[in-house]
C-alpha cells in the first residue's frame, strides 16, 4: 500500500511538474531593466505566459517599455509614469495583456484613449495614485474583471463609467481608501455587472443608492455614517456580504433597514461603539442570514426570539467574546407524534445569556 502511494505521488509529481514549469533566464526581448518570467503549461510546454516586472526603472524610461509579445502580466508600479499619454501603453505585446499593474505612478487621470489598445485587460490596479476622475469612456471595450483604484483621491464617483466595458463578466472594485462623499449609478444598475464594491476608509455620510447593482459583497467599512436609514439596501437582492463595521459615529438603525437583502448571509456589525440597540423590525427580511457579527458594538442584548426574526441564523457574536451557536435542543418524547421533537436554540459561551 505504502509502495503504491508514493509511486502515485511520484506520478504526480512528474505530472504537475511537466505541466506547469517556470524559467526566469533568456526570455527574449526582456526590456534591460525588467525582469521577465516565462511560465508554460502542457505537455511539451505547448502554451506559455511571460510575467514581466518594470518595477521603479527610474526617471528618463521612454514608454512603451518593449515587452516580449507574449506578456500576458505586465508589472509598471513605481515608475512616476503620470500624467500618462495615449501612446504609453500601446505597442507590440501590449494589446494582448491579461493584468496590468500601474499603481504608485502619480496619476491624476485616465483619459479615454489611454487604455483602449487593451482589449484583453482584466485586471487592472490603478491604486495609490492621486486619481481624481476618470474618462467616462476610459474602460470602453475592456473585458474588465477586477479593477483596483484604492488608496487615490476620488471624490465623487459615477459606477457607469463601467457601463462601456465589454461582456456581461462580473467586475469586483475596490475604491477604499479615498475621499468620497457620494458614489452614484444611475438606473441602468443591472447592466453594470459590479459584483463586488469595496467603499471603506471613505467619507460617506449615508449609504450610496447603489439600488440595482447585482452586488454579493458590499464594504462599507470605517465610513462616517451616524445612521441607517429605512431601506438603505433596497433592491440589492443579491447581496450575500455586508459588512458596516468601524464606523465610530454609527449611532441608530431604523426598523426595516435591511429590507430587501432577501440573499444576506453574514452581517458585520462590528465595532460600532456608539450602536447601543437593535430593535426586532431591524431584521426584518433578513431571512436567509447564517452570520451576525456584533462583536465590539455597543449592543449587549438582542431582542428576545432572536430565530423567529432571524430563521436561518447560525451564529451571531457580541459585546467583547460572547459567541452564540445554533444548535439543537432534544425535546421529550412526544407520545402522540411517536417521535422525539426537536426545537433549534442559541447557546452562548457566556451564562446567563438567553437568545
Ligand atoms: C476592502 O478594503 C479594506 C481596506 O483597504 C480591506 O481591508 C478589505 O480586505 C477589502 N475587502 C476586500 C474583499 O478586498
Amino acid at each position: 500500500m505504502k509502495g503504491t502511494k508514493s509511486i502515485m505521488a511520484l506520478l504526480l509529481w512528474l505530472g504537475l511538474s511537466l505541466l506547469v514549469s517556470v524559467h526566469s533566464s533568456d526570455v527574449k526581448n526582456c526590456h534591460h531593466g525588467c525582469r521577465c518570467e516565462v511560465e508554460s503549461f502542457g505537455l511539451f510546454d505547448s502554451f506559455s505566459l511571460t510575467r514581466v516586472y518594470c518595477r521603479g526603472l527610474g526617471p528618463g524610461t521612454t514608454m512603451p517599455i518593449p515587452i516580449p509579445l507574449d506578456t500576458a502580466h505586465l508589472d509598471l508600479s513605481s515608475n512616476a509614469m503620470g500624467p500618462l499619454t495615449d501612446t504609453m501603453l500601446a505597442g507590440p505585446g501590449y494589446t494582448t495583456l491579461v493584468s496590468l499593474d500601474l499603481s504608485n505612478n502619480l496619476l491624476t487621470k485616465v483619459t479615454s484613449n489611454v487604455l483602449s489598445k487593451l482589449r484583453y485587460l482584466e485586471t487592472l490596479d490603478l491604486s495609490h495614485n492621486n486619481l481624481q476622475s476618470l474618462s467616462p469612456r476610459c474602460f470602453s471595450g475592456l473585458p474588465l474583471a477586477e479593477v483596483d483604484l484604492s488608496h487615490n483621491s476620488f471624490q465623487e464617483f459615477d459606477m457607469d463609467v463601467f457601463a462601456t466595458k465589454v461582456n456581461g463578466e462580473p467586475v469586483s472594485v475596490d475604491l477604499s481608501h479615498n475621499k468620497l462623499v457620494s458614489v452614484s449609478t444611475t438606473s441602468r444598475g443591472r447592466e453594470l455587472h459590479i459584483q463586488s464594491l469595496n467603499l471603506s476608509a471613505n467619507r460617506l455620510l449615508s449609504v450610496p443608492r447603489l439600488a440595482g447593482l447585482p452586488l454579493r459583497y458590499l464594504n462599507l467599512d470605517d465610513n462616517p455614517i451616524t445612521q441607517i436609514n429605512d431601506g438603505a439596501f433596497a433592491l440589492l437582492k443579491d447581496l450575500s456580504y455586508l459588512s458596516i463595521s468601524g464606523l465610530h459615529e454609527l449611532q441608530k438603525i431604523e426598523p426595516y433597514s435591511f429590507k430587501g437583502l432577501q440573499s444576506l448571509q453574514v452581517l458585520d456589525l462590528s465595532n460600532n461603539p456608539e450602536l447601543k440597540t437593535l430593535s426586532p423590525a431591524v431584521f426584518s427580511g433578513l431571512d436567509a442570514l447564517q452570520e451576525l457579527i456584533l462583536s465590539g458594538s455597543g449592543v449587549a442584548s438582542l431582542p428576545n426570539n432572536i430565530l423567529t426574526h432571524l430563521p436561518s441564523i447560525k451564529s451571531i457574536t457580541l459585546g467583547q467574546n460572547i459567541n452564540c451557536w445554533r444548535t439543537q435542543k432534544q425535546e421529550q418524547f412526544h407520545r402522540q407524534l411517536g417521535q422525539v421533537q426537536r426545537s433549534d436554540v442559541l447557546n452562548c459561551n457566556t451564562e446567563g445569556i438567553a437568545l
